[in-house]
């Protein structure tokens, strides 16, 4: 059992967290969906924005530079020309919409089991909460075909083989950025001895998440999915062309992730945070919905071998840099997630912290 599977396992969930509304039939925003909010539209331009989140080209000579100040500032960026095929960009997103335009009876014949982490189901966040997002997912963690074939007997094949190329696409790049990461930060492979993509025997840990944000009848009170940050190391975010990812930003407040056509949303998680002792941020982030077009974005959460422990790397540790972090690995990360959300950060600061620089 993988660290993700494990912790879901211990951390039940209820039915009603689990089973998304028939988006289909509902036709007014349900007091159970209706959050205490008045939000903008997205597209609306009523403020200015000054910053845009960085959008960087891998082929670029100066990209390891530019993706260290992405982020140190901002804990997000957008990358181009990164190799994967707008082919397969395509395919996943004509399969995600596939799924997610079945009928709602069809789709629970997937639906995920309170102690499971993968199949059809509201994202794992809306236990938090005293309101329902108005979106639904579909994970995977390895092989996508058990649950394809309860969705699609006899037609599975086309889905199956988009998602696993996918996944290995996707696994790839995160691994190509993570280098670049490293390097930017002058590390070496012996100051991340964890961090070893192709070890057969410690293999790194990767779920799929496909997410949809059908249309809403009101949108300014409803929330696709609300603020948090990701527990991975790395999630890489496609989106379709349709408006609705936020990151905040102090002093600027929520800023859209826009979408522009075959880039990639690169998006740090937890862990890298702790592992970088604080250095990058880990972007705080939201999806919001619309009245007239559904989205959807397949996100790719990377996470380290299981059983390694992740602490800051000693070698970003100084007087002027105390250690932040008490090493943790990603089961006990999620698990501290699954009961205290956003946070589960402030949870492992190394409290004897007092300026010191021991491990
Ligand atoms: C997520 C997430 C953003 C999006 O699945 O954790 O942040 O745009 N998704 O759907
Ligand atoms: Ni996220």
């Amino acid at each position: 059992m993988n660290s993700v599977s494990e912790s879901f396992k211990n951390n039940p969930l209820h039915f009603k967290h689990i089973i998304p509304l028939d988006f289909n039939t509902t036709l007014t925003l349900p007091d159970s969906h209706t959050w205490p909010l008045s939000l903008e539209p997205i597209d609306s331009l009523t403020h200015v924005q000054h910053e845009a989140v960085p959008v960087i080209d891998l082929t670029n000579p100066q990209a390891i530079t530019l993706i260290r100040q992405a982020c140190e500032k901002w804990g997000v960026f957008q990358v181009t020309n990164h190799a994967i095929p707008v082919k397969l960009l395509n395919e996943i997103e004509f399969q995600t919409k596939r799924l997610f335009a079945l009928p709602l009876n069809q789709k629970l014949l997937a639906v995920r089991s309170p102690e499971g982490c993968t199949g059809y189901g509201l994202p794992r966040m809306s236990t938090f909460f005293s309101k329902f997002i108005w979106s639904e997912g579909f994970t995977v963690m390895g092989s996508p075909v058990d649950h394809a074939c309860q969705l699609w007997p006899h037609d599975n094949a086309n889905f199956c083989n988009v998602l696993v190329e996918y996944q290995k696409e996707l696994d790839t790049l995160t691994e190509k950025i993570l280098v670049l990461m490293f390097k930017s930060l002058g590390l070496t492979q012996e100051d991340v001895k964890w961090f070893k993509p192709n070890n057969e025997s410690k293999p790194p840990q990767a779920v799929l998440q496909l997410n949809s944000y059908p249309v809403c009848p009101e949108p300014s009170r409803a929330m696709g999915l609300a603020p948090h940050t990701d527990s991975s190391l790395l999630t890489l975010i496609y989106q379709n062309n349709t408006s609705g990812l936020q990151v905040y930003r102090d002093n600027l407040g929520w800023v859209p992730v826009k979408p522009i056509t075959a880039a990639v949303v690169v998006m740090v998680g937890d862990l890298m945070h702790i592992a970088c002792n604080g250095l990058f941020k880990c972007a705080l982030h939201r999806a919001l919905v619309n009245k007239t077009h559904t989205r959807i974005s397949i996100a790719h959460f990377y996470g380290p071998p299981r059983d390694v422990k992740i602490s800051p790397c000693l070698k970003l540790v100084d007087p002027d840099h105390p250690i932040l972090y008490r090493p943790v690995t990603w089961k006990e990360y999620l698990d501290a997630k699954a009961i205290h959300f956003n946070n589960a950060l402030e949870l492992i600061r190394d409290k004897n912290n007092s300026g010191c620089t021991h491990l």
